[in-house]
């Protein structure tokens, strides 16, 4: 099969696609979340397979169906998207990292429900870090050929623009392309259109004008084939 360009340029590729938000788990009824539909991921997945490659895609608590001809591995936490992300890596041209995974988990998991107690105080959540899954493949490459892509959505801050944040952010994680969402003028979570800017470690930087999720993938897609050749 072919993709929007009539060709099969994924061909005897092999993609990995993460997608959907993680959940870290406080005890076995409750977790700390996020919104992430899973939509972009999906859209990435379905182009790639449209485009001849073997894609693996790792899905984050994602009620989407399955994309047809695509391997769905399944995953809750960050820990265990890390785990599967990592190892689909180390045979994969290119990876992109379209999940939202939790960047803090709570220190500790309670084996049983945490109750209230009646005086009407709150238990305090301690925190920690999260693995950054997209800065360990960056800089440990498991697979020195592939292309690594992330995703950032930002709101411009005191400290700089949506494309100085993004830039210092690409920079920081070490991957090859960050696609970025401006989200100041209001949130992405659970929309079908989206509007980005692709920008490349070499300096590149593609504006995506607003359109659907699978234009924005093939655009993306096209990014990471002409790398593809570049790397080889
Ligand atoms: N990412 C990752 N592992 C994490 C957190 C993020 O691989 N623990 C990836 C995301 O999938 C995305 C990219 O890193 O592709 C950027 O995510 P973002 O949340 O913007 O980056 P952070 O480094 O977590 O920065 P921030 O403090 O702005 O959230
Ligand atoms: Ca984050």
């Amino acid at each position: 099969t072919a993709g929007a360009s009539g060709v099969a340029d994924l061909a005897g590729r092999h993609v990995v696609v993460s997608a959907g938000g993680t959940r870290e788990r406080l005890d076995p009824v409750r977790f700390l979340g996020n919104r992430s539909s899973g939509r972009q991921g999906y859209a990435l997945a379905r182009a790639a397979a449209a485009r001849g490659a073997e894609v693996t895609l790792v899905a984050a608590n994602v009620t989407l169906p399955d994309p047809a001809g695509v391997k769905v591995v399944r995953v809750e936490s960050t820990a265990e998207l890390r785990d599967a992300v990592l190892s689909a890596a180390a045979a994969a041209d290119a990876v992109v990292m379209a999940a939202a995974p939790a960047d803090f988990r709570p220190l500790t998991e309670s084996d049983v429900k945490i109750k209230k107690s009646d005086d009407g105080s709150a238990p305090t959540i301690t925190l920690q870090q999260n693995p950054d899954i997209l800065r360990e493949l960056s800089t440990q490459r498991p697979h020195p050929g592939a292309v690594i892509v992330g995703f950032a959505a930002e709101t411009g801050d005191a400290t700089g623009s949506v494309i100085d944040l993004a830039r210092a952010k690409l920079a920081r994680k070490g991957c090859d392309l960050l696609v970025v969402n401006d989200v100041s003028g209001g949130a992405v979570f659970g929309s079908t259109d989206n509007e980005a800017v692709i920008l490349g470690a070499d300096g590149s930087a593609l504006e995506v004008p607003h359109g659907s999720k699978s234009a924005l993938a093939h655009l993306i897609w096209d990014q990471v084939v002409s790398r593809m050749v570049l790397q080889q």
